[in-house]
């Protein structure tokens, strides 16, 4: 059966928030050490202590906004350990992530400076795991307020005259894991705790995001949508991508074929989560002022052999670009409810954008997925009907075709992904409510299923130009090839 495609251009259905392209960085492994940071002195070349070549990459990306300090690192993160001259900074232990030493050279001027420099947002998480209310009140008012006070005053000493803007805070992180072990009732209290003092200085109004639920406790979601739902903005969710489950990960590159379709089928429960959980954010919010935010997603391997298995650092395949685009797709079409995302992590830790070693960088092809699909950052999604053959190999069973259409300044944008390892896909797209003129588009695939880009060979996987379609009128005639990820351009 040939797969069919309607899009109603003149139906707009909502808006995608561009936040949906964020990103998140932690104290883990070389993500932020290394991958972002090497200091002044460094001989990498760097701007203020961000590496220049990382820096210029991650810019052409458009980022929106950017998750710090963790993960499981923010519940035990002191930020006044990391304010101040750097050579005075305490030196302490990382438990959670490898137990290297932290010396707090990155912290909230650096921080605040990397998103300046990347012209994204701050989104910054607080510490309840181990942290005090008083630790966290005054994190806020040290950033945010401008009249007089220790911590305002403190800030200028350290040589920051006004206050930044900061709109995005995490009020913990997994504390039903890492962020404290509690159950849903006992971190609903301490929500409304901690936040009552996340206070809003002058005109700066703070969008308090709750820590929300793994993958599918639904209860959490429950509990915390009940007791606390008037005192947030946002609630979290997290779920990673594990072809072989928690705990034997599975390999980022070295993947058997039953793991591609293990993996796609992971993918595709993405949208189940966000529906069960956006039914139980509708009773308590109808009105979907609430954000589901969810500011941890990818999929997580077994690290690159050889390598610490506490920095999470793992390669990138063509698998991890369909990943990332079904993932868009799906955000996509929960615009009404899904706010912000976060892929973890930026890089060097987990499904990364950019992987360094030592003074060379390269792209992964997930970055060219963020690069190709930025196109949709607060467009207006339009009507897409999607009638697409189902892929079933090795018991899993999945779409063959991802697809979504937005819309901004008359320039119609269809994404497309072609979840299959082997088969290309022959798809017809009718575009109604609009002559269709030009037609431009862009390809990301590979000849293999774990086609990788590496140091020697970084342009192995990067998009070309896509040039499989025919145009009648306002029909187009398609061949998706397998394992591809297509954005097409239609202006009128
Ligand atoms: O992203 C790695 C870790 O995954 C984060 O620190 C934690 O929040 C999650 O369990």
């Amino acid at each position: 059966m040939e797969n069919k495609i309607t899009i109603n251009t003149d139906i707009v259905e909502g808006k995608i928030n561009k936040n949906i392209y964020g990103h998140f960085a932690e104290h883990l492994g070389r993500g932020i050490y290394e991958g972002l940071w090497v200091g002044e002195d460094s001989s990498i070349p760097n701007t203020n202590g961000i590496r220049n070549d990382v820096l210029e990459a991650l810019k052409k990306l458009d980022i929106p906004v950017l998750r710090w300090p963790g993960g499981c690192f923010a519940d035990e993160y002191h930020w006044k350990d990391g304010v101040g001259p750097r050579s005075n900074r305490k030196r302490m232990v990382n438990t959670h992530w490898g137990g290297v030493v932290e010396n707090n050279h990155f912290g909230t001027h650096e921080f605040m400076m990397l998103c300046d420099m990347l012209g994204a947002e701050p989104y910054i998480n607080g510490n309840v795991g181990s942290g005090t209310v008083q630790e966290m009140s005054e994190w806020v008012e040290y950033m945010t307020f401008d009249g007089e006070s220790p911590m305002a005053n403190w800030r200028r000493e350290n040589g920051k005259k006004d206050p930044w803007k900061l709109k995005y805070f995490g009020v913990g992180n997994e504390n039903w894991g890492c962020g404290g072990n509690m159950r849903p009732e006992y971190y609903a209290d301490l929500y409304r705790r901690y936040q009552t003092y996340v206070r809003n200085y002058a005109d700066n109004q703070i969008y308090r995001i709750a820590g929300g639920a793994n993958v599918d406790d639904y209860h959490w979601t429950e509990v915390l949508m009940r007791e606390a739902h008037h005192l947030m903005d946002g609630l979290s969710l997290h779920y990673y991508v594990h072809p072989g489950g928690f705990w034997n990960k599975g390999q980022a590159v070295n993947f058997k074929e039953e793991e591609w379709d293990i993996t796609m089928q992971k993918t595709l429960y993405m949208d189940e989560l966000i529906t069960k959980h956006s039914t139980i954010m509708d009773k308590y919010d109808p009105e979907k002022r609430i954000g589901m935010i969810i500011d941890e997603w990818g999929a997580w391997y077994d690290v690159e052999p050889g390598t610490n298995p506490g920095f999470l650092y793992q390669q990138n395949t063509i698998r991890d670009a369909v990943i990332a685009g079904v993932h868009f797709n799906i955000f996509h079409q929960h615009h009404d409810r899904v706010q912000m995302a976060n892929i973890a992590q930026m890089v060097n830790v987990i499904q990364s954008v950019i992987l360094t070693e030592q003074d060379k960088m390269i792209l992964t092809p997930t970055y060219h997925v963020f690069e190709m699909y930025k196109v949709h950052q607060d467009a207006e999604k339009i009507a897409l009907n999607i009638d697409t053959n189902t892929i079933q190999k090795n018991g899993q069973s999945y779409p063959h075709i991802s697809a979504s259409a937005s819309k901004k300044d008359d320039t119609v944008h269809i994404s497309l992904c072609n979840l299959d390892k082997e088969q290309s896909a022959s798809l017809s797209v009718d575009l109604r409510g609009m002559e269709v003129n030009k037609v431009n588009g862009r390809i990301l695939t590979a000849n293999e299923m774990n086609a990788i880009n590496t140091f020697e060979n970084p342009e192995n996987v990067s998009p070309t130009e896509f040039t499989e379609y025919k145009q009648v009128g306002n029909h187009l005639n398609i061949e998706l090839p397998s394992k591809s990820i297509v954005v097409l351009s239609i202006k009128p």
